[in-house]
């Protein structure tokens, strides 16, 4: 039939207007079917859907409550963590299919880089620059962890971070406001999909709320203080980020906001979260974060813990079972209402309504599906791609790399033949012994025409005090320190036999994650001894380094030929080393985060503000150190090429700007060296003189182009005043006119800058 365009117009606004017509009938039914639960609930039944408790299955918190299948039998548990596989969740499903009124149970799990696929670490993740692929490992992570019983995961984590020493800058995409809230929108939509009663969507869960990044000293679970400008300006915005993208659940922070634990902040939970931003989903606590607050000092027992933590807009308490043993007696001493129970509950409900699990409790218990689905040759093969990409190449003197396929290559490091670590911390169901080391990953690539040799050379570290405490969590994995000299002089042998040796060097994953916190950042002092005496053989030295954090690399930096920052790359992470070691893949990663010196210069970031006293080196009485420069080793954005590019100038469609009329800024950007290759192109703003001091630059843009040898390109962005707003003197969202910098560049601190004006 042809349709006239009148008959067009008539049929899109039927469409229009019966879509929301649908979404809203489609609201009130759940409203209904929702309230009327509710109705028929007990207090107790009420009560246990607020109650989150972990299997035994596997445990990441510090204790368990044993006796969790008998509260789901009897209706006081309405969410599971850390239990997994279509069969073992069909088996909870099913006993909470025997209470009086069904309600399904949801299951949670950490699936924060791949479930059982591992993918890079999210600060290795975030050197891709590359949000589709950051979104790809999302909806991979998810369609795993869906296949295997799953239905919520926890993440994605976006802590702004600054402080290298916390163990937890592994979790995150590390120091960038900007850059944090473009990864929080596409892990969010990775995760969830448009449709959560899909069958491969999972609920997403922005943490930590709020600040966890920005604990004094790195010390982990340690104390936060911060301005409200700071926090609104710099740590903020990536969870509204996620809010606005639709994230179905946030988990509040260990840490205190402004003198009052995030789980117990009414400002923060409810004022903040619920009012301004509009968030509907809910809210569960960390693990046993309810029962901290007796800890940090502003409750007495876990009674008036559990007052403080519903009072203040938290629905569900992870693992504490403060809410199961301190509800019922809160509700009769009138210091919590059964509404705000409800309205807890009713967000739980929600969530599991808007999955589907009320239609079908076992829609994620498929084994077929889950053979099929985890681990399958596509999801490997987005591994390897996405590990590739997150390699950051920090130096390479006189081209050393890439390696010829010839020749005798001498692997050492007590991270060259390790599975466990390359998956990295929190990689959840992933198993260790399918990763791919990185001699599996040299033998699979090198061919005949290689000799390859390989030795330990050191342990990860000698420092037994250290490996006690990490061993406590049984996330080092077990070494025995003895024979040091042995393992060296052998490698040392090794090495002399070599064209080339290649040190795997680094940190375990245990060093890093969770309660992992270190005050010295450095390659582990006898790994050093190591790269020292081999380089003593004066043969060509590649360090690639495995680690979860940025590292303080003076010494190598200036000692080792080449280097290549490989993180923890999760399954794929030999077989994606050694395509960018022998040059099958062009490294185009670029650091999230920044690499200091020493541990003397943290925090250090590039978006500093201002000072009174700006760096001169002339004068003793300006913002500086004695001992060390300024600035950092590697700057945020900083990554290199096998091949170069240059830039041209900074070019502006026009002097001025206003609301109006944006700007475009443009520069040529040339590939002058001998590989085709990818450049991330990164534009940064300043704003020189505002109402309250700014930073003196803020990345507001980046374009991730390739361009094959010799080729060249103009890369376009547009400046909007939108790209120009901050909290202004009152803490008005707002641009003011002025002055401003546009710099374009290959990172943070080689980006060339020209001026425009705002009217
Ligand atoms: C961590 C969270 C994690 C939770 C559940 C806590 O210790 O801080 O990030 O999601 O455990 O495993």
């Amino acid at each position: 039939m042809k349709r006239s365009p009148i008959g067009w117009i008539l049929l899109a606004s039927i469409i229009t207007i019966t879509c929301p017509l649908k979404a809203q009938q489609k609201e009130a039914q759940k409203k209904q079917f929702l309230n009327q639960l509710i109705q028929r609930m007990t207090l107790e039944e009420k009560i246990g859907q607020l109650n989150l408790l972990t299997s035994d299955m596997d445990v990441t918190g510090p204790f368990m409550k044993p006796g969790y299948k008998k509260d789901i039998e009897a209706g006081l548990c309405g969410s599971i963590f850390n239990a997994y596989t279509p069969q073992y969740t069909r088996q909870l499903q099913e006993m909470a299919m025997k209470t009086r009124l069904k309600i399904p149970l949801l299951f949670g799990y950490d699936v924060i880089h791949g479930h059982k696929t591992i993918f890079p670490i999210p600060l290795g993740e975030a050197c891709t620059w590359d949000m589709a692929l950051l979104e790809k490992s999302a909806r991979i992570a998810a369609q795993e962890a869906s296949a295997d019983g799953l239905h919520w995961t926890y993440s994605p984590m976006v802590d702004i971070a600054r402080d290298p020493r916390w163990g937890r800058v592994a979790e995150g995409v590390g120091e960038d406001t900007w850059y944090g809230v473009q990864v929080a929108k596409a892990k969010v939509k990775g995760y969830q999909g448009t449709d959560l009663s899909a069958k491969d969507a999972v609920l997403a869960c922005v943490k930590h709320f709020a600040l966890y990044g920005a604990i004094e000293a790195g010390r982990d679970y340690n104390t936060v203080d911060m301005s409200r400008r700071r926090m609104f300006q710099d740590y903020l915005p990536p969870y509204k980020a996620a809010i606005d993208a639709g994230v179905a659940t946030v988990m509040t922070s260990f840490n205190e906001i402004d003198g009052i634990p995030a789980t117990g902040n009414k400002w923060l939970l409810t004022d903040l979260l619920r009012k301004q931003w509009g968030f509907k989903g809910f809210v569960v606590t960390d693990y046993t974060s309810i029962t901290e607050m007796i800890n940090h000092g502003v409750v007495k027992d876990e009674h008036d813990a559990g007052a403080l933590a519903l009072n203040a807009g938290v629905d569900m308490d992870m693992q504490a079972g403060i809410y199961a043993s301190q509800l019922k007696t809160l509700v009769q001493e009138k210091k919590v209402t059964v509404q705000q129970i409800n309205d807890a509950v009713y967000h739980v409900l929600a969530a599991k309504y808007d999955l589907g699990l009320f239609k079908d409790p076992y829609r994620n218990c498929d084994t077929a599906l889950a053979r099929q689905v985890i681990m399958s040759p596509a999801h490997l093969q987005a591994a390897r791609e996405i590990a590739q990409r997150s390699i950051v190449l920090l130096k390479n003197e006189a081209q050393l790399l890439p390696l010829k396929k010839q020749g005798t290559i001498a692997l050492i490091g007590p991270l060259a033949n390790s599975q466990r670590d390359m998956i990295g911390n929190w990689s959840a169901a992933g198993d260790g012994s399918k990763a791919v080391s990185l001699l599996q990953g040299i033998k699979n690539k090198a061919g005949n025409n290689v000799r390859v040799l390989y030795a330990q050379g050191a342990h990860y570290t000698s420092d037994t005090g250290l490996l006690k405490k990490a061993l406590q969590k049984a996330r080092l994995d077990a070494q025995d320190t003895a024979n040091s000299a042995q393992l060296l002089a052998e490698a040392v042998t090794l090495a002399q036999q070599a064209d080339v040796v290649v040190m795997a060097l680094g940190e375990s994953q245990g060093m890093t994650g969770e309660a992992a916190s270190r005050s010295n950042i450095s390659i582990p002092e006898n790994q050093q001894q190591l790269l020292k005496a081999i380089r003593a053989t004066g043969k060509p030295v590649v360090l690639v380094l495995s680690n979860g954090r940025p590292l303080t690399l003076e010494w190598e930096d200036a000692n080792v030929p080449a280097i290549l920052e490989t993180w923890f790359l999760g399954t794929e992470a030999g077989n994606a080393i050694a395509d960018v070691l022998f040059g099958d893949y062009n490294p185009s990663g670029k650091i999230t985060m920044t690499f200091p010196r020493n541990t003397g210069q943290i925090p250090i970031y590039y978006a500093h503000r201002t000072t009174g006293r700006p760096l001169n080196p002339d004068n003793k009485y300006t913002s500086k150190y004695l001992d060390v420069s300024n600035e950092p080793l590697y700057p945020f954005g900083y990554g290199l090429s096998y091949t170069t590019f240059s830039y041209g100038a900074v070019q502006l469609s026009k002097q001025q700007i206003s609301a109006a009329a944006p700007l475009q800024v443009s520069v040529a950007v040339s590939n002058t060296g001998n590989y085709d290759g990818e450049e991330v192109v990164q534009l940064y703003i300043r704003d020189k003189v505002g109402s309250v001091t700014r930073p003196v630059k803020e990345l507001k843009g980046f374009k991730k182009i390739m361009l094959k040898k010799g080729e060249n390109t103009t890369v376009t962005f547009t400046i909007t005043v939108d790209d120009l707003k901050f909290y202004d003197k009152d803490m008005n969202w707002k641009y003011e006119p002025g002055d401003f910098t546009v710099f374009v560049g290959p990172n943070s601190r080689d980006a060339k800058g020209t001026d425009f004006t705002l009217n």
